[in-house]
């Protein structure tokens, strides 16, 4: 047979097996009692027979009464047709009935002070039999030996058609039994191949559709919603994956649309040197544009598959905020937005990696942040080990369904993305969040009262990312 035995036949097998050893078992038990029965039966029988022997030696007083006891032996027989009786007296035989080769058993075995019945084959018949001496009514006369054969061939025979009756009818009962736990085991396996040929059937396109339609065995909950799970991750998989394309696609079409459009324009007009150099700078902007798009993704697609390792060492936190402070203050000072620096952390970290993460967050607050405002970063060391740092900005609130989508690729909020000549791509938060697990932290954002604070959770010793991480 090829490749393991499937479940349904298992079951199926094991069910029939158990239950014919179980009526075996109960068949041999029955039969023994049945047979102890007819045996005890026979018994009583027999020890009949020997006290009418007895009795009626007794009652020979007389030469005579031999004469007549001879006369109503036969009627020992009584019941039992196939008897065989033997009274012998010093040796020579007074009294036989039966077949020869029977008679010739009997005279062969031992007398007891006491009959005690035993059984015996001869030929193809099987006798219960007793042999006993046994005293006479005359006075001073020596006891005689009897012997008493039963035929109890036909209990025995009776015995072995029902129990061979029996064992086919079990193992008949078994074959049928197998049959039937093979279609109950089809049946209540069903669950699972209803659920196995909906995950056979599961493509790109249907996998938003759960997987068992109607509720399952309590048995296969686990497995269930296991699997679940699973395709609830793929699909949400699957559904950022094409966001993303279609986001990458839309990002790509805008410059080369420009780039080509430009290029189009120059060359069909007339040939203007200041024409073409103005076209060229347009391109180049569209080119950097690309070029700094195409190093982005290629900085978190090595960071997601940890081909990028951080360059740790020891840093101090408020200084490294403090040094990226100088290079916005330019920028916040035209913007009329005062940065707060409280708090203090040191840890291991990547320098460039680590300046790329906070300037992220802090050029998206500058962004939000209105006039007269303050940007508040605050940082502290926690007590599982981790440095937190947190930027708080005041201004609109990120809605909670959009929260989770800010760390994706390409993902701006609607105004920022109908923008399409914006600078912004929408890749700062998923690069933070790239530099930020790659030093095994996370990093999460919170609005409240119109705040919107980003709190990042890294490790404070490099690649030793502290329990709960
Ligand atoms: N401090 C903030 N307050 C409100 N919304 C924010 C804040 N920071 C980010 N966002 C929202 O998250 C989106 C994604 O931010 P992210 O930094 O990834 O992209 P971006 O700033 O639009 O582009 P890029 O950073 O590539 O220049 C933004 O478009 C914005 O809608
Ligand atoms: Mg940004």
């Amino acid at each position: 047979m090829n490749g393991p035995l499937s479940l349904r036949t298992r079951i199926a097998l094991l069910f029939a097996l158990s239950v014919t050893a179980a009526l075996l078992l109960a068949s041999r038990w029955f039969a023994y009692v049945g047979n102890a029965r007819l045996l005890a039966d026979a018994r009583q029988e027999l020890c009949g027979k020997v006290a009418w022997a007895q009795a009626m030696l007794r009652a020979v007083h007389t030469p005579e009464d031999w004469a007549r006891l001879e006369a109503r032996a036969p009627d020992i027989r009584y019941g039992q047709p196939g008897m065989a009786f033997l009274i012998t007296d010093r040796g020579s035989v007074r009294d036989a009935f039966g077949a020869k080769p029977e008679i010739r058993r009997l005279a062969a075995i031992p007398p007891g002070a006491k009959a005690t019945p035993a059984t015996l084959t001869v030929g193809s018949r099987v006798l219960l039999v007793a042999a006993a001496r046994m005293p006479v009514g005359i006075p001073g006369a020596r006891p005689v030996r009897v012997a008493i054969g039963l035929d109890i061939t036909h209990d025995r025979l009776f015995s072995h058609h029902f129990e061979r009756t029996i064992d086919i009818t079990i193992l008949a009962l078994g074959m049928a039994l197998g049959g039937l736990g093979w279609l109950v085991a089809r049946r209540g396996l069903s669950p699972i191949k209803a659920v196995s040929s909906r995950m056979a059937a599961l493509s790109a396109r249907t996998l938003d559709q759960p997987l068992a339609s109607a509720p399952v065995p309590r048995e296969m909950e686990e497995l269930v919603r296991a699997f679940e799970l699973m395709r609830t991750h793929l699909h949400d998989a699957f559904r950022r994956l094409t966001q993303f394309s279609d986001d990458l696609a839309h990002e790509l079409r805008t410059p080369l649309s420009n780039c080509l459009l430009q290029t189009q324009v120059t060359l069909d007009g007339a040939a203007d040197l200041q024409r073409y150099r103005a076209a060229l700078q347009a391109n180049e902007e569209e080119c950097q544009r690309l070029s700094r798009m195409m190093a982005d993704m290629l900085f978190m697609a090595k960071a997601d598959n940890r081909l990028e390792k951080p360059r740790c060492e020891a840093l101090d936190l408020a200084a490294e905020v403090a040094a990226l402070f100088e290079f916005y203050d330019a920028q916040a000072a035209e913007q009329g937005v005062r940065l707060t620096l409280t708090g203090h952390a040191r840890l291991q970290a990547d320098k460039l990696m680590l300046r790329r993460a906070i300037s992220n967050l802090l050029s998206n607050a500058l962004a939000f942040t209105a006039r007269g405002d303050a940007i508040r970063v605050h940082m502290e060391t926690s007590d599982d080990g981790f440095a937190v740092l947190g930027v708080t900005n005041p201004g609109p609130e990120i809605p909670e369904a959009e929260q989770a989508r800010i760390f994706e690729r390409l993902y701006r909020a609607d105004a920022a993305r109908q923008n399409n000549a914006s600078d912004h791509l929408g890749l700062g938060l998923a690069i933070t969040r790239s530099i930020v697990e790659l030093h095994g932290g996370a990093i999460g954002v919170s609005c409240r009262n119109g705040h919107t604070t980003f709190t990042m959770r890294l490790p404070a010793l490099c690649g030793e990312a502290p329990a709960g991480a």
